[in-house]
């Protein structure tokens, strides 16, 4: 069993990580409407990364026999001045959902949720990873600014991008 802090802590993760991939579906579409379908697909993918790291946490909970509890899901930014800002606005998520994880994990350390710890480890990595794909991104957005060749290309890059292997 878990505890009612740490129950009430992985469910607002859930929701975090639902708020993620709502927030990315927003943007996938947005470049689709701007016709930087390469951009559309990479955060697509998110999105369903995002999806499946809610999935994570639940099956988690369901495996302790903990109650799942569903909260709202905030309609997402769909207005972005360029594809610059939408990857900026990436950024700036993956670095709050890190912050989130850390917090998490410390309520897991205090509550003594071994299990928890233990599961959490895997999206501290995660983290790491997902905010340096998104830092890298951005970095490359600031070196080419406005060049419309530079930023078709990146487009065909990112839209390279297959589903990860779990
Ligand atoms: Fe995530
Ligand atoms: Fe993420």
């Amino acid at each position: 069993m878990v505890t009612a802090v740490v129950l009430e802590a992985v469910n607002e993760q859930i929701n975090n990580e639902l708020v993620s991939s709502y927030t990315y579906l927003a943007m996938s579409a947005h470049c689709s409407a701007q016709n930087f379908h390469g951009f559309a697909k990479w955060l697509r993918i998110q999105s369903a990364e995002e999806y499946d790291h809610a999935m994570k946490l639940l099956d988690f909970l369901i495996n302790r026999g903990g109650g799942v509890r569903l909260n709202a899901i905030p309609e997402p930014k769909v207005k972005f001045k360029s594809m610059q800002e939408v990857f900026e606005v990436a950024l700036k998520q993956e670095q709050d959902v890190s912050k989130r994880i850390d917090a998490l994990y410390e309520t897991a350390q205090k509550e003594k949720a071994f299990s928890l710890m233990v599961e959490l480890q895997w999206f501290l990595t995660e983290q790491v990873e997902e905010e340096k794909q998104s830092r890298d991104i951005v970095a490359k957005f600031q070196l080419i600014k406005n060049d419309a060749v530079a930023l078709l290309e990146m487009d065909r890059e990112l839209g390279s991008r297959g589903p990860e292997k779990k």
